[in-house]
């Protein structure tokens, strides 16, 4: 039986590296007879993170990299087209979409929204047998509980409002294999991008002061549910394999939901594909999170405790103070970004450069409370979790790794 031809669009600097590292192990045997990522990055030489580990997956000879303009219908159909000796692709794996959370609703339109449907539409043209999108928890839950697929959960911001909206706009594309898989705080090695790789950041530098990290945020349970890198890449697996043999009209009985409108209906006219606010609209949606229940205090206390100190949160009195100073996120700022430069530039060895900042910007530091329920998951597409636990172990892999690489700082205590 021959293996399957995989497309990938997007994620570059978020969780698409880690597929590839899972379809083409550097050791083992490889998943797919080939695989093409598609970014708007350079590789050769990078122009954005990619870590230590994929330039060497690039030499393989399963794996090939393009660069190209995915705002552009034509590129993306393009890119559809195997390289010569090749089957068609069988299996799209969909990472794109703006991830910086403070982008403007013109910027989420184009780089999300539309991007999305293009390749949308090319896959469903070129009949994919599985067309998977990333979902990032760009929303607020409520704080009780876990939450399952069928919940009405609320999109958090101008991202959240944007990226749940190309959902709907994928669902619309009727004949297209669409699966969708909704993470939750994504972290892992080589992973730069997101809360918990700043958390990191932070409570090493905490760490090194030999003080506590404080929080703004009372205690209370604000669930941050998380996700390894590993578990998005063998779920986004998994569910291509669940797809590929049912189609669309089978998969949608089996694990359907309707994605509800959240958006404002005077947009409906201005937006290329953006379908009317009262349709119905159905697509195999799957949560996927880790099985740690985490929250701001589990995160930070296993984070801080990984670094050799305690997390705590700010008396109501420090509290107080602290929101009637206007530039307390500079001076927070300026604090952890000087702590960093000093462990970076007293490092042995020294580190010329590195992909980690310990700057929080708005996102970082605001309360952002997700809790999904993983159990759909698990239950029909039989995904086994490999990293369940958001613990020490998860954590040491992910800094050895940047410490290897020359990214994370060595420091005599
Ligand atoms: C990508 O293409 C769009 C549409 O043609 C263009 O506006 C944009 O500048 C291009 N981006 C880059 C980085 O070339």
């Amino acid at each position: 039986m021959s293996l399957p031809n995989v497309l990938v669009f997007g994620g570059l600097n978020t969780c698409s590296r880690a597929l590839v590292t899972f379809l083409v192990p550097l050791d083992g045997e490889p998943l797919v007879s080939h695989v093409r990522v598609v970014d708007k990055f350079s590789v050769e030489p990078p122009t954005t993170y990619i870590g230590a580990e994929f330039p060497k997956l690039l030499k393989k000879p399963q794996v090939e990299y393009r660069q190209a303009n995915l705002t552009v219908a034509a590129t993306i159909a393009s890119m559809f087209d195997p390289p010569e000796g090749q089957s068609a692709y069988d299996y799209v794996f969909d990472f794109t979409g703006e991830v910086q959370f403070e982008r403007t609703e013109m910027i989420q339109i184009d780089r999300t929204c539309h991007v999305a449907r293009m390749i949308g539409l090319e896959a469903a043209k070129r009949k994919v047998k599985a067309y998977v999108r990333l979902q990032h928890p760009f929303y607020e839950t409520p704080t009780k509980g876990s939450h399952d697929e069928k919940e009405d959960i609320k999109p958090d911001g101008v991202a959240g409002t944007w990226w749940h909206e190309t959902l709907r706009m994928l669902a619309a594309i009727e004949d297209l294999n669409l699966v969708i898989l909704r993470i939750g705080f994504v972290y892992g090695p080589y992973t730069n991008w997101g809360k918990i790789a700043s958390a990191l950041t932070v409570a090493a530098v905490y760490g090194h002061m030999k003080k506590p990290m404080k929080s703004m945020w009372s205690p209370g349970k604000n669930p941050t549910h998380t996700i390894h890198t590993e578990d998005v890449a063998g779920g986004m697996w998994a569910c291509a394999q669940w797809m590929a043999p049912l189609g669309r009209k089978a998969a949608d009985s089996l694990a359907g939901e309707i994605i509800l409108f959240h958006n404002d209906k005077s947009k409906v006219g201005g937006v290329d594909g953006m379908p009317p606010a009262d349709k119905k609209l159905v697509a195999p949606m799957f949560n996927l999170v880790d099985n740690s229940d985490s929250t701001l205090l589990s995160v930070g206390q296993t984070a801080t405790s990984f670094f050799g100190t305690s997390f705590e949160f700010f008396n109501l009195v420090e509290n107080t103070v602290l929101k009637l100073k206007s530039d307390v996120v500079e001076e927070i700022n300026e604090h952890h970004v000087g702590g960093w430069t000093e462990m970076i530039t007293t490092s042995n060895p020294p580190i010329p450069n590195t992909p980690l900042s310990a700057y929080l910007d708005q996102y970082a530091l605001q309360k952002h409370i997700v809790a999904f329920n993983n159990s759909k998951m698990l239950e029909v597409t039989g995904y086994k979790l490999k990293k369940p636990q958001f613990d020490h172990e998860t954590l040491k892999e992910v800094v050895e790794k940047w410490k290897e690489e020359g990214s994370w700082p060595i420091v005599n205590a």
